[in-house]
């Protein structure tokens, strides 16, 4: 692909090993997705729920490209630190800052692994009585999955790889390039 199909590179164009999805792809996908969700909840005001960090770029187009009222809350949770592998535990960091019972809440991810954020998430968010309780996540890695979580709304199907970009980092790096891509190995033993 061309500089001008993936966007800028911010400078970090040497550690990328390869582009998995460029800031067309995604932002295409991000319309389609937008599309069909605007349909699927016609006439109803939708509470945005992103996740911190990574879904922040996400949220942020999704919310334009969105021909819906909406409202946004974000919450954090811990689940990797900076290391690159799944631990299971959850703790939240910072909490949503209002009650959702009764509200229609489509929860944005970036990116679905192991699952066991996101299950643990809507086991959390569930418990406070939303009207209605759905997810979008940006990114899946169907061979990383080790708990089924029902995902209504998923951007791309994406192999088990770590990746980086549009709000994805390694070691808080990465999240401002426009486009997903990998990074070399030498990045990870620098
Ligand atoms: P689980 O395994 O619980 O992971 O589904 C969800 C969270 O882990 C982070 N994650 C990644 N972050 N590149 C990243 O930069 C990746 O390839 C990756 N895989 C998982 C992410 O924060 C996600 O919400
Ligand atoms: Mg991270």
């Amino acid at each position: 692909s061309t500089t001008a199909e993936l966007g800028p590179d911010h400078g970090y164009g040497p550690d990328i090993d390869h582009v998995l999805l460029s800031e067309q792809q995604i932002q295409g996908r991000i319309t389609e997705l937008a599309d069909r969700i605007a349909r699927d909840y016609e006439g109803r005001e939708v509470l945005l729920v992103g996740v911190l960090k990574g879904a922040v770029l996400f949220m942020s187009d999704f919310a334009r490209a969105l021909r819906l009222p909406t409202q946004m809350e974000f919450m954090a949770v811990s689940s990797y630190g900076s290391s690159t592998s799944s631990s299971g535990v959850v703790r939240i960091l910072k909490d949503l800052d209002r009650d959702i019972s009764g509200m229609d809440v489509l929860v944005l991810e970036d990116i679905i692994d192991s699952g066991l954020t996101l299950s643990w998430l809507l086991k959390n968010l569930g418990s406070r009585r939303p009207a209605s309780l759905e997810v979008c996540a940006l990114l899946r890695k169907p061979d990383a999955i080790k708990v089924e979580v029902p995902v209504r709304y998923v951007g791309f199907d994406i192999p088990n790889e770590f990746v980086v970009g549009y709000g994805l980092d390694y070691a808080e790096r990465y999240r401002d390039l426009p486009y997903i891509g990998t990074l070399k190995p030498q990045v990870y033993s620098a």
